[in-house]
């Protein structure tokens, strides 16, 4: 019998084995998705906001394949907004994916292409289903690093472009010490 060649640490997110592949966004990365852009200027726009580690065991295109990712979004705020991802539509807009909440606390914005926006809250062991033609987004509204995993078809692809043109039309933003959504 073979041993395992790929594991998850369920405690730190760690992916390790063959074909794992991480990338770093720092805030740079993020120009045009916080409203205070005064407040995104002073920042240091050097720092990781988030890493994310992949299972690319298949390449991004493949019809009938699977991916296995986990997100680490860092805590942090620009002006009162949390840290988040950018966010995106799939490229092949009716594909689902699963995320899942390992450690830390925060939010996950819901768009469909009208621009309907809601939020769901993700913590260890939420289990979030996210149908095709769904932009989504993980929001850091905690003081610790959110970490969740996510397996998606390895042909949705990313269409991060709608994103950037409109935004999602909700926020998440840090009043009175806790998250609204606005
Ligand atoms: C894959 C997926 C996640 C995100 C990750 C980073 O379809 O939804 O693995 O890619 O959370 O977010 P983005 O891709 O929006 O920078
Ligand atoms: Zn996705």
């Amino acid at each position: 019998m073979e041993q395992a060649k790929l594991f998850m640490n369920f405690q730190n997110g760690l992916l390790q084995g063959q074909a794992v592949q991480t990338t770093q966004r720092v805030l740079k990365d993020l120009k045009g998705c916080f409203s205070d852009s005064e407040a995104f200027e002073e920042s240091d726009l050097s720092q990781i906001v988030y890493e994310v580690q992949i299972h690319a065991r298949e390449t991004e295109g493949k019809e009938g394949g699977l991916f296995w990712g986990v997100s680490c979004v860092y805590p942090g705020k620009v002006g009162n907004e949390y840290f988040m991802t950018k966010g995106h539509f799939h490229l092949q807009r009716d594909t689902a994916e699963y995320y899942f909440g390992i450690q830390g606390e925060g939010v996950l914005l819901l768009m469909d292409e009208s621009g309907k926006c809601r939020g769901e809250k993700v913590k260890a062991g939420s289990l979030h289903y996210i149908p095709g033609k769904i932009a989504h987004r993980l929001v850091n509204s905690g003081n610790g690093n959110l970490l969740v995993g996510a397996c998606w078809p390895s042909n949705a692809g990313h269409d991060y472009g709608s994103i950037a043109q409109n935004g999602f039309s909700k926020r998440v933003f840090c009043m009175d010490n806790s998250p609204k959504l606005v």
